[in-house]
């Protein structure tokens, strides 16, 4: 072997990192060998699906905490995201950090990132925070939060400084793109291979109580006509006020926040077009919110349109979820699921009541899903997430994730050209039905394996589960009579749609996919299908075939 090769085998097996390789000077030709396809969004026909390595992909994600964004506390999320069976991380990295003095620039966090995700063989969502993270300039370096003639905040209506900086401010625009551009050309350089799969430039924008920029440029523009593009898209005309009413001053800023986040997105895209989201912070479910109480001008599902109109350059926009309410979660997948929108949950609590929302997102076809806080670093968002992880707390996640992960490119592609369809045990436990095609498909709860529950022949205690919030299936038609079937804690039924009553099912296979094709393990029948298609604890996938007895074969 000759030095070279000898080095490279090194760093393919993760042995050296490539801040070591970079003195070597074969870290460039190491990532090169590996170059893989650049990851892309694709949408046909109201479906949507995440590109990797050429071929569709569901992130079975975990995000780290806000402050894991430093080599040490990020290697305590390994273990978690083992455990869970992940295959992807979303980590920040910070603007502070990225260039703590104006025009110096540090990416060695970036490159301990990489290389500690290859090592633990994950994939990266790269989480930029910039001039907005959770609507505060908190993660701005130094020289620009404490620079206030440069670096603009926002006016409240008395023409005081409100703590968030101005989306109109073409400096702070400038600065924020420099730096954020500088971590993709670094991308470009020392990842062919992509291991970061997607980019979030700002966390969370938007500003809470004062709902738009209320300085002289601020309220000139506010008297403006509404810009062309966004009155193509919405049919609105006239001034803000005139089109948009009480929410004009939240419509403004979402304009200007979107243009903004999209300048900084467009700007790394020129250096590596990466599948670039936002996410919104969220203000309820179905009401329109008022401009004082919400992240006015973040992506909430009722602004949406602005923000495809202004922010062309954004592939999608993404709801955080930290609302346990059932409804409200379905809601909000169903507000984010458009034809125009792919669904992915970027932020979801990490109590184990949330696991279950897995099963509907990726049923809806959603692109990827994100615990928050999966890490070992000691803290703990409770009451929004879990108030500790524990092995149990793991393992919600877990079941699911091995369950997907087992045929996760194969789903992916299903999910990409197929009706698909998911449910969660909702609050009140009641059954989630759905027809597809010929059949309706039955989600019930609660329920042990075996019998009925309105047996009085013979007593049963309930199942432990049975009070618990935890249990979703997901279901996708691969054809007129077949279907593949997933889920935990849920007893899946078919039964005919049309109340037709020669239905039957022919067989239920549990199975995997090799090479794209369905391999048979073996096939359930008896007591495993009498009484339904019951998931408790094992990640099982099962192909089921349906027929009808009069009439055609199917
Ligand atoms: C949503 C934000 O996007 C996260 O960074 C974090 O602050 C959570 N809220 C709360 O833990």
């Amino acid at each position: 072997m000759t030095t070279l090769t000898k080095l490279k085998s090194l760093a393919l097996a993760g042995v050296l990192t490539g801040a070591m390789l970079a003195q070597t000077g074969i870290a460039q030709s190491v990532s090169a060998q590996n170059a893989t396809p650049m990851p892309r969004l694709e949408s046909r026909e109201g479906h949507h699906a995440l590109i990797v390595d050429g071929a569709p992909f569901v992130m079975l994600g975990g995000q780290v905490n806000n402050s894991s964004n430093y080599a040490e506390p990020l290697k305590t999320a390994w273990p978690v995201l083992d455990a869970i069976h992940a295959n992807t991380v979303e980590v920040p990295i910070a603007w502070e950090q990225v260039e703590p003095v104006e025009g110096r620039f540090d990416l060695s966090f970036l490159q301990d990132l990489l290389d500690q995700a290859r090592a633990h063989d994950k994939r990266v969502v790269l989480l930029w925070f910039g001039t907005w993270k959770n609507t505060s300039p908190s993660y701005a370096p130094a020289w620009v939060k404490l620079d206030n003639a440069r670096f603009l905040r926002m006016k409240d209506p008395q023409g005081k400084d409100h703590g968030v900086l101005t989306p109109l401010s073409s400096a702070t625009l400038a600065a924020d793109s420099r730096a954020f551009v500088k971590v993709m050309e670094y991308l470009r350089d020392h990842d062919r291979q992509n291991t970061v799969i997607m980019v979030q430039p700002e966390n969370e924008t938007g500003s809470y109580r004062v709902p738009r920029d209320f300085s002289a440029e601020g309220n000139r523009l506010f008297a403006q006509p509404i810009p062309v593009a966004l009155a193509s898209k919405t049919g609105k005309s006239g001034t803000w006020t005139q089109a948009f009413g009480a929410q004009a001053p939240r419509a403004f800023n979402t304009w200007y926040v979107a243009s903004y986040v999209n300048a900084v997105a467009q700007a790394g895209k020129a250096v590596k077009p990466l599948p670039m989201y936002v996410n919104a912070a969220l203000a309820g479910p179905s009401n329109v919110p008022d401009p004082t109480g919400v992240a006015s001008g973040g992506p909430q599902w009722d602004v949406l349109d602005i923000w495809k109109a202004a922010a062309p350059s954004i592939d999608l926009a993404a709801p955080d979820i930290y609302d346990r309410a059932s409804a409200n979660v379905i809601q909000y997948l169903d507000k984010y699921n458009r034809p125009d929108n792919a669904l992915m949950v970027p932020e979801i609590g990490n109590a184990k009541d949330f696991a279950r929302f897995f099963w509907p997102t990726i049923g809806r076809g959603g692109i990827g899903f994100s615990p928050f806080g999966m890490d070992a670093s000691g803290y703990f968002n409770y009451p929004l997430g879990a108030r500790g992880i524990d092995q149990k707390e793991l393992a919600t996640f877990a079941l699911p994730y091995a369950t997907v992960g087992s045929i996760m490119r194969d789903w992916a592609r299903i999910a990409a050209t197929h009706p698909t369809w998911g449910a969660a045990k909702p609050d009140d436990g009641a059954d989630q039905s759905v027809t597809l095609g010929q059949w309706r498909i039955t989600a019930s709860w609660g329920q042990w394996q075996f019998g009925m529950k309105d047996w009085t022949w013979i007593k049963a205690e309930p199942a432990p589960w049975a009070s618990e919030p935890v249990g979703g299936m997901a279901v996708a038609q691969l054809s007129d009579h077949e279907y593949l079937v997933m889920g935990d804690h849920v007893r899946v039924s078919f039964s005919p749609a049309q109340s037709r009553d020669d239905g039957v099912i022919v067989a239920v296979e549990e199975g995997t996919f090799r090479d794209g094709k369905w391999v048979t393990a073996r096939v359930w029948n008896g007591d495993q299908t009498d009484y339904g298609l019951n998931f408790i604890d094992h990640p099982q996938v099962l192909k089921v075939t349906t027929g009808f007895y009069r009439g055609k074969r199917r």
